[in-house]
């Protein structure tokens, strides 16, 4: 395993008895719940589906797609163990929601496998995000989506300010990368049409939506 990525794992394993409780904060929490119910939505689900979370961590989103549809199957992977129990534990009375341990940037699934992949808040935290959104893609049947939920760069006022403050202690102290650049990204994987794309608290948050070709 490649040391950045044994890094990750070692800090998520450390994390994972706290992250819910950070992630439950109040202003925090119910916000979050919030955009990434939008952001199943945007999953647009239909009867049977077949939808995996990269870099599901302590799985929150699980249950949240699990209520949307009932009969879809879901799986989540992530690298780090510690996390995987954690959304263990949260998704323990869903029988269609299965957790892997595996590195988003080279997944174990064949092609076109699943009907959509979603990332959220994870892109920020992946060593290779390159590698990982070719591989969502990869894995997603054409006319499928990808949709990545996650802090992103807000071109103006305020919150432009509030992040450039905000990315060199995410960076430092949560190795979170906050100015990544999603749609540059993108720009670099082929046989994805961009669908839609919503921003939350001034672009500090983001939604993108594409389809796969
Ligand atoms: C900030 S957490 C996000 C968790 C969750 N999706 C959420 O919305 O709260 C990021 C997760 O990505 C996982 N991760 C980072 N790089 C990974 C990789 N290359 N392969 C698999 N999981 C990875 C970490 O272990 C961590 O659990």
């Amino acid at each position: 395993m490649p040391d950045a990525l044994k890094k990750v794992e070692r800090r998520y394993d450390r994390w994972s008895r706290f992250y819910d409780l950070v992630d439950s904060a109040p202003l925090l929490s119910g916000r979050q719940r919030e955009w990434k119910r939008l952001a199943v939505e945007d999953l647009n689900m239909s009867d049977g589906h077949r939808v995996l979370d990269i870099g599901t961590g302590s799985g929150e989103i699980l249950p949240i797609i699990a209520e949307k549809a009932p009969d879809a199957e879901i799986v989540g992977v992530d690298i780090s163990k510690g996390m995987l129990e954690v959304a263990s534990e949260r998704t323990r009375n869903y029988e269609n929601i299965k957790l892997m341990r595996e590195n988003v940037s080279s997944l174990s699934f064949p092609d076109n496998y699943f009907d959509s992949a979603i990332a959220s808040f994870a892109m920020t935290t992946f060593p290779d995000p390159l590698a990982a959104l070719k591989e969502a893609v990869r894995v997603v049947r054409p006319g499928g989506r990808i949709v990545v939920l996650d802090t992103g760069k807000p071109e103006k006022g305020a919150a432009r300010i509030t992040h450039r403050m905000m990315t060199p202690v995410a960076r430092v102290f949560g190795r979170t990368h906050i100015d990544r650049d999603i749609m540059e990204l993108a720009a670099q994987v082929e046989g994805i049409k961009r669908l839609k794309e919503r921003r939350h608290y001034g672009g500090m948050v983001y939604c993108a939506v594409w389809e796969r070709e």
